[in-house]
Formats: structure tokens, sequence, C-alpha cells
């Protein structure tokens, strides 16, 4: 089965299952390397509420020999180029991620950052932190005014930017794990910058959504032009954007943090700022503080994966700077203290699972951080001794409440995950963000590129709620060099016999973390394929507010009054945006799956 095929992420009832039950039951003679222990017991199809909006059985991309699964289907297919071409996953990783900064402008980017899990096939596993850091001249209360408020400078305009992590990051991996060199993995993120991508309704809809903000710091002239969103079928060609990514592809990192591009980067951080404005006063929408030593000075930073363990399986995630890998971890610690869980939909289920996730993200917020900066206890989080004492706090079918109450606020945002895996066996998950939908809103001119609002996922006033209604404490308090903490989980899940089972990822915020783990439940325990999987409602909790999060249909009244009835502050949101990126590993292949939450593609052959 060579053909390549590309699937994107609509639904088709049925068919899936047949494939999903087809893979279970055809175990062939002769084990080759992408087939699962033969004692695995077959998945089971699910059955959602009546009501729900994502079909149970949905038909998802089938690769026999490798796959990529991302937000963009040009991204994912220039992935597969590069696989084709015989580059291995990291190779394909880095196209992607290029790519991605050319046809998912929202959130793929290179004035961003994010995280890299690596599992070779021979066993090697290892992260790679990218992560924006706060540039030297950045402060504690850069972002409240002299009344103590906070300001939006956080969120909105130069202030908000970190210094991006994504070029240094990208150029590493593929140093350090790569097969080829730089300027062909960046051939097809060239090549679709310079001769442009015809625009669909996806980019569209972002563009018009946030067209203020684009309009308000130098977008317009490339994506609105005219005044007007580019419409679908329209081409979207980057000029400037691709002259930056030839410059990288000649010069290396060095072609983004030194010489042209850092100095326009610099000189878009002082565009609109009046002289003689005092240093401390300096964070705004207007004036940014990165400056071309901030650039010069960023380097990546090569971790080892968090590593726990559920009900045999393994978990490979990130380590702090993000609070991904432990809260995942921390979650299924907890739950797999309970020998068996509740039947999925239950309001036992997603009683124990919100318990799990309220307890994780109060260790989340408040002991977490920049490790460079504070101590994080990671040991200790991720021990299983440790997540038995917090499961034996949970009163079965009574919630218990979070010590103290915030308000919850909600942005536009975008963040982006996509997953690989090649011929070899060879796995990269990655996460990468500029935060919200179009970063700060500032566009680099004449490098074309929009800067991240990452300032945002530092806790700007220490107990007061950011744009995810995160409420965290001083160890991730701002200060100059500092990474801000991060929900990213990119995450690879081997199987019992240590063979790659997920590569999973996503965006959402705080809701990566619970949307990565209720998908692991879903595969674990509920035996689940992976496109039921990724439909199954989703919960949401986070500690504070205390409130448990649903999605609108996923459960139905019943049970919502059983939660109500244990003591839950209830929400019933459209969708929960945790939308996720996978791939799987089934009979013979890959399975591929972009959530139907977002949208995206995946590719493979
Ligand atoms: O690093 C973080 O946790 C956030 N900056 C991620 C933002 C995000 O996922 C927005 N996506 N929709």
């Amino acid at each position: 089965m060579q053909a390549s095929r590309t699937i994107q992420a609509r639904s088709r009832r049925g068919r899936g299952v047949l494939l999903a039950v087809l893979f279970a039951a055809c175990a062939p003679a002769v084990q080759k390397s992408t087939e699962l222990p033969s004692e695995a017991p077959p998945r089971v199809p699910a059955a959602f509420p009546s009501g729900w909006r994502y079909p149970s059985g949905q038909a998802v991309l089938f690769a026999e020999h490798a796959t990529v699964a991302s937000n963009s289907r040009l991204a994912s297919e220039a992935g597969v180029e590069i696989l084709r071409a015989g580059g291995n996953a990291v190779d394909a990783a880095v196209a992607v991620g290029f790519a991605l900064a050319v046809t998912l402008p929202e959130a793929g980017n290179i004035g961003g950052g994010g995280y890299m899990v690596i599992r070779l096939a021979d066993g090697r596993t290892t992260t790679l932190d990218y992560r924006e850091v706060a540039p030297a001249a950045a402060y504690r209360d850069m972002f409240l005014d002299s009344t103590g408020t906070l300001t939006r400078a956080g969120i909105v305009g130069r202030a908000a930017s970190g210094v991006p992590g994504a070029v240094a990051g990208l150029t590493a991996a593929l140093s350090e794990y790569g097969s080829m060199p730089l300027d062909k993995v960046m051939a097809p993120a060239i090549r679709m910058a310079s001769e442009g991508i015809v625009v669909d309704s996806a980019l569209f809809s972002s563009i018009l959504s946030k067209d203020t903000l684009i309009r308000q710091f130098g977008g317009a002239g490339i994506f609105l032009p005219g005044g007007k969103a580019l419409t679908p079928g329209t081409r979207l060609v980057q000029s400037d954007l691709a002259e930056t990514l030839r410059q990288i592809a000649r010069d290396g990192a060095g072609g983004f943090y030194r010489g042209r591009v850092a100095e326009l980067i610099a000189a878009e951080m002082r565009r609109d700022c009046p002289d003689g404005v005092p240093e401390r006063q300096r964070a705004s929408h207007a004036c940014g503080v990165i400056t071309t030593r901030d650039l010069e000075e960023y380097r990546p930073v090569w971790r080892e994966p968090v590593r726990t363990t559920y009900r045999g399986f393994t978990l490979l995630s990130m380590p702090p700077s993000s609070s991904g890998g432990i809260t995942v971890g921390e979650s299924l610690n907890i739950l797999e203290a309970f020998p068996v869980l509740p039947r999925f939909g239950s309001a036992d289920y997603f009683h124990l699972v919100a318990s799990a996730f309220q307890l994780a993200f109060m260790d989340r917020n408040s002991k977490l951080g920049d490790p460079a900066f504070a101590t994080v206890p990671i040991e200790q989080l991720t021990s299983k001794d440790y997540a038995r004492r917090l499961q034996k706090t949970i009163t079965l079918a009574r919630h218990t409440p979070t010590p103290e109450v915030a308000t919850y606020s909600s942005e536009g945002m975008e963040t982006t995950h996509y997953s690989v895996v090649d011929a070899k066996g060879n796995a990269v998950a990655t996460t990468t963000t500029i935060n919200s939908l179009y970063g700060s809103g500032v566009l680099v001119r004449g490098a074309g590129f929009f800067m991240n609002n990452e300032m945002d996922d530092f806790a700007s006033q220490p107990g007061r709620p950011n744009q995810f209604g995160l409420v965290q404490g001083e160890r991730n308090a701002i200060a100059p060099g500092k990474r801000m903490l991060s929900a990213m989980s990119p995450t690879i899940v081997l199987d019992p016999a240590g063979k790659v089972l997920l590569v999973i990822g996503g965006r959402g915020g705080a809701r990566i973390i619970t949307s990565v783990a209720e998908v692991i439940l879903n595969v674990i325990d509920h035996r689940m394929s992976l496109s039921d999987a990724m439909n199954a409602p989703r919960i949401h909790h986070q500690a504070l507010p205390d409130t448990l999060r649903y999605e609108r249909g996923g459960i139905d009244d019943t049970t919502v009054e059983r939660l109500k009835a244990m003591g839950y502050s209830t929400q019933a949101l459209g969708k929960i945006e945790g939308s996720l990126t996978a791939i799987m590993r089934v009979r013979g292949g890959y399975q591929a799956m972009v959530d139907s939450r977002a949208t995206g593609g995946a590719a493979g052959y």
C-alpha cells in the first residue's frame, strides 16, 4: 500500500469502526516493527450520548509506513515530502515546523516557541525546550499600572512578546538528530511562502476573527489587502517571510538571531514608542523591550523527558518549563490508584477524572516554574506514592472544593501540535505556539511574521488569573531570562512492550493537559480506537475556577444533575478547545488524526 493518502478532519461514520476491528482482528503471522503485542485486547467501539456532535467510528488516515498529523494539511504534506525523500522523523518535524509558519500564520510560527519530544527507534529519548524567555529588560510588575492593576500589555502589542525560540529549536533539533541539510527541509516552506498558498475557509475565518488586531500592528498589507480579509480561493504570497526563511536556510539560526532579521525585530519593538519614556514605564502596546542582544543570547535547552507510567504503558513528555508532562503524569498516577475506572460517560467516571485534574492543577499552579529559577519537585509530583496519597483525599461521590475561587476569562487563542512517525519507527511530538491567535498582533515588518504574546503565560500578578483563567504563583512570576510556564504537553506513549503506541499533543492552554490525559485514558482504559478516543466528549477541571466544564451534548442531563448533586459547579461549553493531533500505531501501520474540534489534515504513505 504505497499510495500517499491525505484526509481532512471530517466525519464519516462507520468505516473507522470496521477498520479498527479489522486491524485488531488480523494478526499476521510475521511480526513487523509496527505490530502490537499479540496479547493486546481488541479495541471497543465507543457509545456516545445521542446528542453528541462527533461520531463514533470515524474514518481516519491509515499509513503503512510513515505519517504526519498537523493543523495544516499542506504542512503535513511537506513533512511527508521529506519522509519520502529519505528524511527521518526529525527532518520531517523541522520541515513541518517551518511549513506551519507559512500555512498557519495564526499559530505556526517563527516568532514564538515550543517543545519537541523525540523517541528514536533505537530507544533513545530526549526533549528540546525552545520556549520563549523574558527579555533582559523584563521585570516582575511590568504589566501592572501605577494603581497595581493588571494592564493588557502582556496580551496585546509589543511588550507581550518573549524572545522567540522556534528557529533556535528547530535548527538545533535538525543538527542533533536530523539527517538532511537545513535548506532541504526548509524548501517546502520557502516554496509555499514565495509561490503562495491558496487561502482556505479556515484561514479566511481566522483572519476575519482577528482583523482589528491584525490591522492595529501592521499585518493588514499581507492579510487584509485593500482592507478586506483574503477570501477563500485567493493566493497568499508572503515574500518577506520567504526572504526571512531563505536567510535562515542559508545561515542557520544566525539568520534569525543576528543580522537583518534580528534588527527588524528590535526595530519593530521601538516603532511607535515615544522618545524619552522611562525604562520602567516602557512595557506597553507601543513599546516592546526585546533587543538584538536578547536575540543573540537565546538558547534552546535539551532536557530529559518526564517519564511516567500508566497501567504498564510509558509516557514520555515535556518537563518544565512546561507543566504538561508533570501534570498529565500526576493526573494519570492518581487515577491509576483506582484499580479500575468507572464506565466512560458515567458521573462517577467524570468525578474521578475531574478530581484527579483538580489535584494535579493545584500542584501545577503553585509548584511549577522555569527550573533555572525555581526548584521544581519533579520526582515528588510524578511519584506513585505521592499520587496514592492524593487519591486517598478524593471522596467518592462528593466533590471537594478547591480552597479559593477566581473568575474565568477566555480569549481567542492558538497553538499547534504535530506528530510525526517515520518508516523506521522514530517518533516526534512537537507543540509550538505564539499563544493567542496571531500572538501579540505585532507583525515584524519587512520580515513577515507575527510575534508571540507568551508573556501572559507568566503569573503577571501572582494569585490573579491570566487569559486562560489560570491562577499561578510566585514560581512563575516574571524575571529576565526566565521561561514562562507552559501547559503544552507533547507526549509519546509506549506500549508495555516498549513500542511507540501514541504520539499526541494539542492546543488549548490548560485544556491541552486534560485533553491529552483524557485521550490516553480512552485508549488505555476504555480501549477506544484513535478516532473514538479523540471524538469522545471531554471534561476539564483546572482547580481554579472550581468548575467542572464539559462539552454541551457530551454528558447527558441526568449525569450532569448527578455531578451537581455531588457538589460540582458545572459549565457547558460549545467545545473544550483542547484540540489535538495524534498518531496511533495499529496492526500493520499507523492511524493519524486531527481533532474534529480543529482544522488540519494528516498525510502518510
Ligand atoms: O504555553 C501555553 O500553555 C500556552 N501559551 C498555550 C496557548 C494555547 O494553547 C492556545 N491555544 N489554543
